[in-house]
């Protein structure tokens, strides 16, 4: 029964071939003596681009048209569409905010200021560094653990220095731990907390700051500032992880991993708890709400922003293709779109649990122990995990 079907799914394929041939060969432009003509379109065949009514699609379509180098050969600025004449993404230091925006969002007023703050600054990608540690990979270390932090939270990175985050050899690998920070005095009514800072970076050496707004949409700055530091400062990283400042990060159970990984599949690696099919929310109550005058479409596969571990290879690549990414206000949606730009995705490991473990296994020192992530975790819990994972006596079938 399934041969004869086959048999007549072939003899299909072969007639509509063969159809096909007849109607190619008798369209084929052949003049009388039988030579094939080359026909050149005098003008552009594909369709004219339309720009998108939303924000983020246009910035991103103007960007592919300025990186297109057929297009871009031939583009004037007199050529250029109206709509592409609207923003030019200057870096000027320091950055002022774009003011066309008010006028190029159609509800642009009626938006939350967190969306306005993020508009006018899309076009900014460069801050200065605050306080760095240049020498920080003078040894360049097999893994780099970069935690997202505020400045208020000292005691969520001493937890992260006094557990997962401990700097130097674990388990025999060189692993170096810095913190990213924004400026969270920036307006808002915050206290003054640069003084503490500065004795915290001085006792530590790991505490990395820029001067910019350390708010929630901009954490997609960070990620941009964090990419170029690490081409700048520590480019012989083999891995990095970067995460929040309220996982637990099973940092043997990471070095183990990579220690096994080589070739392509340690060149490519991306790996965390990955999102598919998943788009804006278009809730106005969701943290993540964002409304369609800023973005339509749905989002590439992404890895949450709890914590993800990729090469220091991806990390230039990463670094290299950001600047042809528009900016977007939620930092792991940001980051698959740079992936995507690559022609990558990130790979989905059961390791990384950033919606958290099952409560009935929470206080289980066992559970951990094949874990590389779980998300979330007070300073009190990193230590007692770490202490867990530690000891000698831990016995796990
Ligand atoms: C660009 O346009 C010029 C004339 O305007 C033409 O000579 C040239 O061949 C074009 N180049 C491409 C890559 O289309
Ligand atoms: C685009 O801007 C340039 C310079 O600002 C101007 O000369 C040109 O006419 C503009 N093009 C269009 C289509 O508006
Ligand atoms: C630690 O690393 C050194 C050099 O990389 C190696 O010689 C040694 O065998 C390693 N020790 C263990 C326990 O893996
Ligand atoms: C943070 O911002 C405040 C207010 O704009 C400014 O006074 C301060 O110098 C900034 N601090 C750092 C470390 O950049
Ligand atoms: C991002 O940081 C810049 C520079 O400090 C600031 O002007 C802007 O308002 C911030 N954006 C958001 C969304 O907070
Ligand atoms: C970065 O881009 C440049 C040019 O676009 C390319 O030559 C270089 O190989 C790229 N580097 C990486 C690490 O992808």
């Amino acid at each position: 029964m399934a041969r004869r079907r086959l048999k007549l799914v072939v003899m299909v394929i072969v007639m509509v071939n063969f159809f096909l041939f007849i109607i190619i060969s008798r369209h084929s432009g052949q003049d009388k003596d039988g030579r094939h003509k080359v026909r050149v379109p005098s003008k552009p065949f594909w369709a004219k681009l339309a720009p998108s009514q939303a924000y983020c699609n246009r910035q991103q379509q103007i960007l592919d048209l300025q990186n297109n180098p057929v297009l871009a050969a031939n583009y004037s600025a007199a050529d250029l569409p109206d709509w592409l004449n609207e923003t030019r993404l200057t870096s000027d230091l320091p950055c002022r905010p774009n003011l066309r925006v008010t006028t190029q969002v159609k509800d642009y007023n009626s938006l939350p200021d967190r969306f306005k703050d993020f508009l006018s600054f899309m076009h900014c990608r460069s801050y200065p560094v605050t306080v760095d540690q240049p020498d920080i990979c003078r040894e360049p270390p097999f893994l780099l653990l970069a935690v997202k932090s505020l400045a208020p939270h000292f005691d969520r990175r001493q937890a992260i220095r006094q557990s997962w985050g401990r700097a130097g050899a674990v388990a025999n690998r060189t692993v170096v731990t810095v913190f990213l920070l924004g400026n969270a005095t920036a307006g808002d009514h915050h206290p003054d907390l640069s003084g503490m800072l500065r004795y915290e970076s001085a006792r530590h050496g790991d505490v990395i700051q820029w001067d910019y707004r350390d708010s929630f949409f901009n954490l997609t700055v960070k990620e941009v500032l964090f990419l170029e530091w690490i081409q700048r400062r520590c480019a012989g990283a083999r891995f990095v992880f970067k995460g929040d400042d309220d996982v637990f990060v099973n940092t043997f159970r990471i070095l183990d991993f990579l220690g096994g990984l080589s070739g392509p599949q340690a060149r490519d690696l991306f790996v965390g708890d990955v999102i598919t099919n998943a788009g804006p929310h278009r809730d106005k109550k969701v943290k993540y709400f964002i409304p369609e005058s800023l973005f339509t479409g749905t989002y590439p596969p992404y890895a949450g922003g709890g914590g993800y571990l990729y090469s220091g290879d991806i990390a230039a690549r990463l670094h290299n293709v950001s600047r042809r990414v528009a900016l977007y206000p939620i930092d792991d949606v940001y980051t698959g779109m740079c992936l995507r730009k690559l022609g990558l995705a990130p790979e989905k490991h059961k390791g990384f649990r950033t919606f958290n473990i099952e409560e009935k296994y929470r206080s289980n020192p066992c559970a951990y122990k094949s874990l590389m992530l779980v998300h979330p975790r007070t300073p009190q819990e990193m230590i007692q995990i770490w202490a867990w994972l530690s000891s000698a006596d831990l016995k796990c079938q």
